[in-house]
């Protein structure tokens, strides 16, 4: 059955494999022949009706969140706020006078999401949430519902969710980007840039072997590690690193590149891995200096960056997808490296120390 691990010796690595037909399932469910999205006319009105989307979300799928912001934003015009729900519940920031808000849960059950909800419900405010559980208690309690279609993800670490978290925003925002007759939504031929997605995932699970090895070479024996990027990729690196320390117990963190210089570059060691992810044309050149800058100071440098932004010197080098879309790629390098730097430390893929699946205690 779907749930059960076959061949895998872990959850997780079968997870992450899953990932390009979870993107095929996305295209399938929620576009049609000639490329148009589907989604229920109320939710994209709904949204069209807004002036500011507030996403709500924890852990990595609140990382999903940022990723979503930038997809909402550049195809819908519309302003959006990325959101902690253990934050937001206590601290609710002042609401503009039409929100929408969108609650991220790969589980739909975790507790400080629900108690946000429940209080937004109380206000009689509008909510849609994206979950991989149908029936789930954020979906039933939300007014609309978009499923992830990822299949069960059993592994603590989250991998398909994320991706499938960010393929579904995709087609929220083009579907809200065309009904606005927003140029860059209209011209933007989501269903074939994402099966262009799936195709470079597998490239790169392909690939596997070598990224363990390059683990072995920068991961093995290390104490802490910083992924650092800019822009979309700074989000990317956000997730990388929760990653890694949810499973390895590395002490992972995931930095803006050029906010390093402010404090945290303090931290850099002779032999200090600094993974840089360099996916974004405007700051790779800014991301390059940042990474000389901590190279400088002993950092040992892995850098995933895109085909036409690599250099010979990179370690893992992505094909191209479309600029908008690059988080579903160089988040699948990171994804191996938490899973290899696992294995090599003997520790537990599936089941990290401290953690449950779903967290239904505030
Ligand atoms: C992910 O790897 C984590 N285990 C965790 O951060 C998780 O994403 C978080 O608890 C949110 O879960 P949810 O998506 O089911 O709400």
């Amino acid at each position: 059955s779907d749930i059960e691990k076959g061949t895998y010796p872990y959850y997780m690595l079968k997870e992450i494999d899953e990932q390009p037909t979870v993107m095929r399932r996305i295209i399938q469910e929620y576009t049609d022949a000639i490329g148009d999205t589907m989604i229920d006319e109320k939710i994209v009105k709904k949204i069209i009706a807004s002036d500011r989307i507030y996403v709500v979300a924890c852990g990595t799928s609140y990382n999903a969140g940022w990723v979503g912001k930038a997809l909402l934003e550049k195809m819908t015009n519309i302003p959006v706020e990325v959101h902690l729900s253990s934050e937001f519940g206590y601290n609710m920031p002042l609401l503009s006078e039409k929100p929408f808000f969108i609650f991220l849960s790969q589980s739909g059950e975790t507790a400080d999401s629900r108690q946000v909800l429940v209080q937004l419900n109380e206000l009689g405010l509008p909510s849609l949430t994206l979950t991989n559980v149908a029936g789930s208690t954020l979906s039933r309690e939300a007014d609309y519902t978009l499923l992830l279609h990822a299949g069960p993800e059993i592994a603590v670490a989250s991998t398909k969710a994320y991706t499938a978290q960010i393929a579904v925003l995709a087609v929220l925002a083009k579907a809200v980007g065309d009904s606005k007759k927003n140029q860059s939504s209209l011209k933007f031929d989501l269903a074939h840039e994402l099966s262009v997605i799936a195709a470079v995932m597998e490239t790169i699970i392909d690939e596997k072997m070598s990224i363990s090895q390059l683990v072995e070479e920068y991961l093995s024996t290390t104490r802490n590690a910083f992924y650092i990027g800019r822009g979309v990729d700074y989000f990317v690196s956000m997730e990388a690193s929760l990653k890694l320390k949810e499973i390895s117990y590395i002490q992972a963190e995931g930095f803006a590149a050029g906010e390093l210089k402010h404090g945290t570059i303090a931290l850099i060691e002779e032999g200090t891995p600094v993974l840089g992810v360099i996916t974004d044309r405007k700051t790779a050149a800014h991301t390059r200096g940042n990474l000389k800058e901590v190279e400088s100071r002993g950092a040992h440098n892995f850098v995933i960056s895109l085909g036409s932004l690599s250099k010979e010197t990179d370690q893992l080098i992505i094909p191209d997808v479309h600029p908008l879309l690059t988080p579903l790629v160089s988040i699948i390098p990171t994804q191996l490296i938490a899973y290899f730097a696992t294995l090599q430390r003997g520790y537990d893929v599936d089941k990290p120390r401290n953690l449950a699946k779903s967290v239904t205690v505030e």
